[in-house]
């Protein structure tokens, strides 16, 4: 059986099947960690990285622009590029996906984890709070060197900011060949240790170690379901793969 023509690839009894694990992991403490990817903010216009064409790294080199070298090589280049992708985040809003979550976890305190690897923040906008992010905020600044001027360096307008020492204004995701927030990805890893159900929404799977969160889940014994409308690199970690995208498919799982 079949949803409607708007559900086209979306089979009700997988959907049905989802629901009711997510319904039973919830009413345990951390029974579900939710893991989401840029393709839970793809239906609120925020590009995904590698989606064929409208992919950032379709059309962008991620050693230029997501990289400490990169950024060496050309900070302006860089600096504005992140300038225009904070515009469109701070235009975007959060979509029914983001906001069935959000729901969700209201409902069922105590009980969801959330793990995001976008550095937008759609789902805290959302209501979804205590999110561990773990590729940083675009919408925050560091510095490059962190020790420069003892931690004191001042900022001086430009683009990037500079301090008179040299240190430069970043933004505070984190680049290729960069560490995750230690805190972040532990909290990520119990939490995918701990539940009985991993969520996961619009992530090819392709980056670690974010993506290991799906086998460690599985080899814990926790159900896998993905959300994604096509093929990722963990799908073979997943009990039920849902075709479908993050706004059409989450409030049908979530709704209480
Ligand atoms: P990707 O761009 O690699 O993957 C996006 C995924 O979302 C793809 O599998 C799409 O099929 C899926 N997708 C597209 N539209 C969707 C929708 N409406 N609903 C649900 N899924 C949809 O993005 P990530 O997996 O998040 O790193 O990429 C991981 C990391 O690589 C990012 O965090 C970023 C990037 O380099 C940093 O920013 C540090």
């Amino acid at each position: 059986m079949w949803w409607s023509s708007r559900w086209s690839r979306v089979d009700a009894s997988k959907t049905a099947e989802a629901r009711a694990l997510l319904q039973r992991a919830a009413a345990h403490a951390g029974g579900v960690c939710v893991f989401t990817g840029a393709g839970m903010s793809a239906e609120s216009g925020i590009p995904t990285f590698r989606d064929a064409l409208t992919g950032l790294w379709a059309r962008f080199d991620p050693t230029e622009m997501a990289s400490e070298e990169g950024f060496r090589a050309n900070p302006q280049r860089v600096w504005d590029w992140y300038a225009e992708r904070r515009d469109g985040v701070r235009k975007a809003k959060p979509n029914a996906g983001h906001r069935a979550l959000a729901g969700f976890a209201i409902a069922h305190r105590g009980a969801v984890v959330l793990v995001t690897q976008n550095v937008d923040d759609l789902h805290q906008r959302a209501g979804s709070t205590d999110t561990i992010r773990l590729h940083g905020d675009i919408l925050q600044d560091r510095w490059l060197e962190s020790g420069a001027c003892g931690g004191g360096c001042v900022a001086l307008p430009g683009r990037p900011p500079a301090c008179a020492c040299g240190n430069l204004m970043r933004p505070g995701v984190v680049w290729f060949g960069e560490m995750l927030p230690e805190a972040a990805i532990e909290a990520a890893q119990h939490a995918a240790r701990c539940c009985r159900v991993l969520l996961v929404v619009g992530t090819s799977g392709a980056v670690w170690p974010a993506a290991g969160l799906a086998e460690l889940a599985r080899r814990s014994g926790a159900q896998v379901i993905i959300v994604n409308p096509a093929d990722s690199e963990i799908d073979a970690q997943a009990h039920v793969v849902l075709r479908g995208t993050a706004a059409l498919l989450l409030p049908v799982l979530l709704d209480a």
